[in-house]
């Protein structure tokens, strides 16, 4: 497509059309002259709508069939639009939330579930997923943290790779979407874990820990990059210049679309950086933005700034080249529909292989915390299905065509796969705060009694995280803390399992529970997944991304923290004059890397070949790795980096590399990693990334809790 001569002939009016993008029912509103609901304060051209260049949030192939359709009869210059829509962890197959995924430590199976999310999404019209969502994440009070795979940079841009490779691979094949990275930048650090507040930190520590995953992404091709809502050190990232045009277009040479969040760009003026829309248009598109989502400051004033010469009309050229480009990598200009179906939808979403997937996703994702003998249930003639949760849909918030209907509930996969004695009792209400009832405690303690184990389903419903969920408290509902008692004193062989969108702080309850683990917010086949491992058909292998605290009032706690002058260092005693706190211990309740499994693993042997390296030399680390247990299991051996001393302080542990190893009982390997100057680079003060000689303690363990240090000098 020559978008060059396309461009030429566009007036200024129907560029920022492009520029603009509204959901669907805007836009039908706006046709049917309908100025009260969805497109009122929308104020532009009918021409300007018949020159819209996206849409967002659409499901199914029928409606983007006809909306393309209607759009290419009305567009004067015949452009295609492109639809996008939010698939975070699945479009109708619905896998375990991302925060689950991480737990795998499987990059390549977040790969492989985002390329069958990207093939539902395209039969159904969608061209962009606003996905993935890269935060770094380490305040379980935010809500949004089930969106990311947690609080590690390395980790985060493994996966960040993975999944912009899974949707995109290559966009001439239809089945394929392009990817639009989020929420750029920094979103994860709102203080206090509230959504949507501010960001306040150093660039050094922006670079070296919220950045990354980003950058990991944008060397992989990712085609969008979403701004985000939030300020960073009092500027919004929407209207952000440093931050878009200096780190992102001009350090990082991205030159695909950026795209606001949802009105994101009139918020500048409630954050009380922008006088007006018309000062929002002027810093959006100085700042590099092209798509404006959900609002028309660029409709309604880009002319008359160009009028004013406060922009050009080249800077509105470049942003319109960079739209129309992504739409002639989407092959739209050949062909508008690519690989929208309504037969395919038929036969193709949700079908069993993709299911099958789905399961085996939520087998991975799910990890085990704690288990005094209890699980798993292999010698039981009865099993007492308890809880809130016990027999709804956990397929999490950000479900797209997720449909509660398709979910496979915990009770639906036990009485699948166990043919003994089956009770249930709900035992309590799921909601938040919710009160103790105890006619029902009673009813769920009297099937507990009478099963021989009890599987006690409870945490937080699928929308008590995700956007706009934010908690002040991440502890258990009361009603819930009375009933794990009450069902486990009536069975002590009981295991808690605890759908979550985060990490939940159990400090007050986690003695009373002898056996616990977390599937997350598992998806469409998550029952399947839970009974099989309950079961033991399936062993679990999941470790956290993300640290469990305590207490909610830890948080943010992350295990990459520095030292401080007086740290905590055991979980034995208070020790006075030190980092913690008089109520809590400093330690989080179950660190970054933990998880357990049916057999047990023993890491030995750890060793290095040489213990003092020049600049321009590598260290190779082994370690032997050992099933100690009684059948197969898998493990992920993890590798940390302590920079002992350097120009600024430096985390107590950074992860550097990890395995993830399956063994048949008995079984031993070894794995290897090494360490080069690039591995020991950070970004220092002056924000120069670079290595710093000096000593270095380097671990190999199962969590960042665990391991002995072995010392080395780089010279
Ligand atoms: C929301 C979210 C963003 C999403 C967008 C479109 O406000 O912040 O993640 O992609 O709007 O739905």
């Amino acid at each position: 497509m020559d978008i060059q001569n396309l461009i030429k002939n566009m007036t200024i009016e129907e560029k920022a059309a492009q520029m603009t993008q509204v959901a669907l029912n805007v836009l039908t509103s706006a046709f049917e002259g309908d100025f009260t609901g969805p497109a009122q304060d929308s104020n532009i051209s009918d021409h300007a709508w018949e020159s819209l260049g996206s849409i967002l949030g659409t499901k199914t192939a029928e409606s983007v069939i006809a909306t393309q359709k209607e759009h290419l009869e009305r567009d004067v210059n015949h452009i295609p639009m492109m639809f996008m829509t939010d698939v975070i962890h699945g479009f109708q197959t619905i896998y375990p939330i991302p925060l689950g995924m991480g737990a795998t430590w499987e990059p390549e199976l977040m790969k492989e579930c985002c390329a069958m999310a990207a093939k539902e999404a395209a039969i159904s019209g969608i061209n962009v997923v606003f996905s993935p969502m890269i935060d770094l994440a380490r305040d379980a009070r935010w809500g949004r943290v089930m969106e990311t795979t947690g609080e590690d940079p390395y980790l985060n841009s493994l996966y960040a790779k993975a999944q912009v490779e899974g949707y995109q691979g290559d966009l001439k094949n239809k089945y394929n979407v392009a990817a639009c990275i989020k929420h750029f930048a920094a979103y994860g650090a709102a203080e206090s874990g509230r959504d949507y507040n501010a960001v306040e930190m150093s660039e050094h520590t922006l670079r070296e820990f919220f950045l990354p995953s980003y950058k990991a992404a944008v060397d992989s091709g990712v085609e969008m990059v979403m701004s985000s809502f939030n300020t960073i050190n009092g500027v919004p990232s929407s209207g952000n210049k440093w931050l878009l045009d200096d780190v992102l277009r001009k350090e990082w040479e991205f030159d695909g679309v950026i795209i606001s969040d949802w009105r994101a760009f009139v918020e500048m003026i409630i954050h009380g950086f922008a006088e007006d829309e018309k000062d929002v248009a002027e810093k959006a598109l100085n700042a590099t933005s092209d798509i404006e989502m959900m609002s028309y400051t660029y409709a309604h004033h880009l002319e008359e700034l160009v009028s004013e010469g406060k922009i050009s009309e080249d800077q509105i050229d470049r942003a319109v080249e960079r739209i129309l480009r992504l739409k002639d990598k989407l092959g739209l200009f050949d062909n508008p529909y690519r690989a929208t179906s309504t037969e395919e939808e038929k036969t193709v979403i949700h079908c069993a292989e993709h299911r099958k997937l789905a399961e085996k996703a939520a087998v991975k994702a799910s990890v085990l915390l704690k288990n005094d003998n209890v699980l798993p249930f292999d010698n039981v003639k009865s099993i007492a299905v308890i809880g809130p949760f016990a027999d709804c849909e956990n397929i999490g918030s950000w479900r797209c065509n997720g449909k509660d209907e398709e979910a496979v509930t915990t009770l639906m996969g036990i009485k699948e796969h166990f043919d003994g004695e089956i009770y249930y009792a709900a035992g309590c209400s799921g909601d938040l705060n919710a009160k103790t009832d105890k006619a029902l405690i009673d009813e769920a303690a009297k099937i507990a009694e009478k099963a021989d184990a009890v599987l006690l389903c409870v945490g937080e419903k699928g929308k008590m995280s995700g956007e706009a969920k934010s908690r002040a408290y991440i502890g258990l509902s009361d009603a819930q803390n009375e009933l794990i008692r009450s069902v486990v004193t009536a069975n002590k062989r009981t295991a808690v399992c605890l759908f979550t969108g985060r990490p939940l702080a159990l400090e007050y309850i986690i003695d009373d529970i002898p056996a616990l683990f977390t599937p997350w917010q598992p998806g469409t086949e998550g029952g399947y997944a839970i009974a099989k491992l309950v079961l033991g058909k399936e062993n679990f292998s999941g470790k956290l991304t993300m640290s469990f605290p305590r207490q909610t009032g830890q948080c943010p706690i992350y295990y990459n923290q520095l030292n401080t002058g007086r740290p905590f260092v055991d979980d034995v005693n208070y020790m006075g004059y030190v980092s913690m706190y008089i109520d809590c211990f400093g330690t989080p309740l179950y660190y970054f890397g933990y998880g357990l499994s049916y057999t047990d693993f023993e890491i030995s042997n750890v060793r290095i070949d040489k213990n003092r390296i020049s600049e321009n030399d590598k260290i190779t680390v082994s370690a032997d790795v050992k099933n100690i247990g009684t059948r197969f299991g898998e493990t992920v051996v993890q590798m940390y980096i302590h920079d002992v001393t350097a120009s600024i302080a430096r985390p107590v542990k950074e992860l550097k590399g990890f395995e993830k190893v399956g063994l048949e009982a008995g079984e031993k390997k070894t794995v290897v990693f090494s360490i080069n100057r690039d591995t020991l680079a950070f970004y220092n003060a002056s924000c120069e990334r670079k290595a710093e000689c000096g000593k270095f303690e380097v671990y190999v363990s199962d969590s960042a809790k665990t391991g002995d240090p072995i010392e080395f000098v780089m010279e």
